[in-house]
C-alpha cells in the first residue's frame, strides 16, 4: 500500500467478510481507488462476493452509489426548455419498449434522454437493435445530444465514457466473477448511471420470470424499492413498475425483427402487450415529470405524432427510417406439434435461441446479426393446430439453427383444448417513493 493511501484495501475486505458495516470514508475510498487502479481486481472481487453474501445496508448502499456517481461527470439538462424523464429497463426477450416509448412520451412534450446499453448475454440491448437502421449512429457527443434533445426531443444513444467509470470497471468485473446478482451492486450500478445522467424523473421497469435477472417477485420487488429510495433521495422522482417476463415480450426477438415491431406499434398497430407497457410506462413517464394531467400518450401513438418524433430522431443520428431493414439470409419453421392451447411461451429458451442465432453477443467484441432472431406465431392463451408453424427462426447462417432448436425444445407447452395459461398480469406492481 503506497504511504499516502488512507485505507487499507484488506481490512476493507475483512469488514464486509464479518458481517461489518463499511464506513463511508472507507466506501469512497475503496471505489476511488479502484478507478485509479490501486485497489486490485482481486481484491475488488473479494469485496464484492462479501458484499454479495453479506449485503449491504440502504446508507453503505447510497455511499457506495454517490461514490461511483462522483468518479465521473454529471450531465445537466436544466437548460432545455422542458422537463426530462427517462425510463430504465432490467432487461428481457423481446424487450424492444424503448422505441416506441421514447417518442411517445417526447410526443407528449417530455425530453427523453435515453442512454443505452449493448446486448451481452440472452437479452438485446436498445443500441443493437436501432443499429440495423442503416446509417444510424450510437455515439453522439453531450453536445449534439443536448441539440437533440431540444429540437426533437428524444434521443437514444451510447452513454459515454465519462459516466460513472467506477461502475464500467466494477461491471466488467462482476460478469466473471459471479459477483452480479447481488441487490446492493445491481441496484447501485444502475442507479449511479441513471444520476449521473441528470435526468430529472425515472420510470424502472423492474422485470420478473425466467428471461429476467430476478426470476421471482420478492427479490424484483427489493431491487425496485431500493432503486426507488435511491432515485428519490438524489433528487430524481422515481417509480417502478415490476412487469412480466416468463414469456417474450411481442411477437419477435432479435435486432431488425424488434424494430419492425416497434414501427407497427408507432404506425398505430403492433402486438397488444407491446402496446400496453409502452402506455403504461408513458404515463409514469409523464406523470413523473409533472405533464401528465389531461395527456394520453396512447393518443400520440395512434395520430401519428409518436411517429414523427421516431423519423425525426431517426434522421438526427444518420438513420434512414425509410430503408429497408435488414433480413437474415436464411429462415427454418419449427411447427406446432399437437392441437391444443399454448399454456407455456418460455422467454429465457427464446432470449438463448435469439443469441444463438446470431441476434446477441457472446464477448463485448462480437458483431451481431442483424437480421437473426426468432418470430413467434402463437402466444400463450392461442389455439393452434398441429403442422402450424410455431417459430420461425432467422439467421446468416443456417449452421446455427440446430443450437438455436436445442434451446427451444422445451420452450413451448402445448395442453388440450379448452385449457387456459395461468393469469399473469403484464404490470405486476407499482412501487413509488414511501
Ligand atoms: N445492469 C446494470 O447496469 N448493472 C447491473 O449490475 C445489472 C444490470
Amino acid at each position: 500500500m503506497s504511504t499516502t493511501e488512507q485505507f487499507d484495501a484488506v481490512d476493507v475486505i475483512r469488514t464486509k467478510r464479518d458481517h461489518g458495516r463499511l464506513s463511508d470514508g472507507q466506501i469512497d475510498w475503496v471505489i476511488d481507488a479502484y478507478t485509479r487502479g490501486v485497489v486490485a481486481d482481486e481484491q475488488m472481487s473479494a469485496l464484492t462476493m462479501a458484499i454479495l453474501l453479506n449485503g449491504m445496508d440502504r446508507g453503505e448502499i447510497a455511499r457506495w452509489t454517490a461514490a461511483m456517481i462522483a468518479s465521473g461527470e454529471r450531465l445537466d439538462f436544466s437548460g432545455l426548455s422542458r422537463p426530462t424523464a427517462d425510463k430504465h429497463s432490467t432487461g428481457g426477450v423481446g424487450d424492444k419498449i424503448t422505441l416506441p416509448l421514447a417518442p411517445v412520451v417526447a410526443a407528449c412534450g417530455v425530453a427523453v434522454p435515453q442512454l443505452s446499453g449493448r446486448g451481452l448475454g440472452h437479452t438485446g440491448g436498445t443500441l443493437d437493435k436501432l443499429e440495423s437502421i442503416p446509417g444510424w449512429r450510437a455515439a453522439l457527443t453531450n453536445e449534439e445530444m443536448l441539440a437533440q434533445l431540444e429540437d426533437v426531443g428524444a434521443v437514444i444513444c451510447q452513454a459515454g465514457s465519462g459516466l460513472a467509470p467506477a461502475d464500467r470497471k466494477l461491471y466488467a468485473l462482476r460478469d466473471v466473477t459471479g459477483t452480479v446478482e447481488a441487490i446492493p451492486l445491481i441496484a447501485s450500478s444502475i442507479m449511479s448511471k441513471k444520476i449521473a445522467e441528470g435526468t430529472g424523473a425515472l420510470v424502472l421497469d423492474v422485470k420478473v420470470g425466467t428471461g429476467a435477472f430476478m426470476k421471482d417477485v420478492d427479490q424484483a420487488t427489493e431491487l425496485a424499492r431500493t432503486m426507488v429510495a435511491l432515485g428519490t433521495d438524489a433528487g430524481v422522482r422515481t417509480v417502478a413498475l415490476l412487469t412480466d417476463m416468463s414469456t417474450p415480450l411481442g411477437l419477435t426477438a432479435g435486432n431488425a425483427l424488434e424494430v419492425r415491431e416497434s414501427v407497427e406499434v408507432l404506425a398505430g398497430g403492433g402486438p397488444a402487450d407491446v402496446v400496453e407497457l409502452t402506455v403504461a410506462l408513458a404515463r409514469e413517464m409523464l406523470a413523473a415529470s409533472g405533464a401528465g394531467n389531461g395527456v394520453d400518450p396512447a393518443d400520440a401513438l395512434v395520430d401519428g405524432r409518436a411517429m414523427d418524433v421516431w423519423r425525426r430522431m431517426i434522421r438526427a443520428q444518420g438513420g434512414d427510417p425509410d430503408a429497408p431493414l435488414p433480413v437474415a439470409r436464411e429462415t427454418d419453421v419449427m411447427l406446432a406439434p399437437a392441437d391444443g392451447v399454448v399454456v407455456r411461451l418460455d422467454a429465457l429458451a427464446v432470449g438463448v435461441a435469439a443469441w444463438r442465432l446470431g441476434a446477441g453477443r457472446a464477448r463485448k467484441e462480437d458483431q451481431v446479426q442483424a437480421g437473426a432472431g426468432i418470430e413467434l406465431h402463437a402466444k400463450p392463451g392461442a389455439l393452434v393446430r398441429a403442422g402450424e408453424p410455431l417459430l420461425t427462426l432467422h439467421s446468416d447462417t443456417p449452421e446455427r439453427f440446430q443450437r438455436a432448436r436445442q434451446a427451444l425444445a422445451d420452450a413451448v407447452t402445448i395442453a388440450p383444448e379448452g385449457s387456459r395459461p395461468p393469469e399473469r398480469p403484464l404490470v405486476i406492481d407499482r412501487i413509488a417513493a414511501d
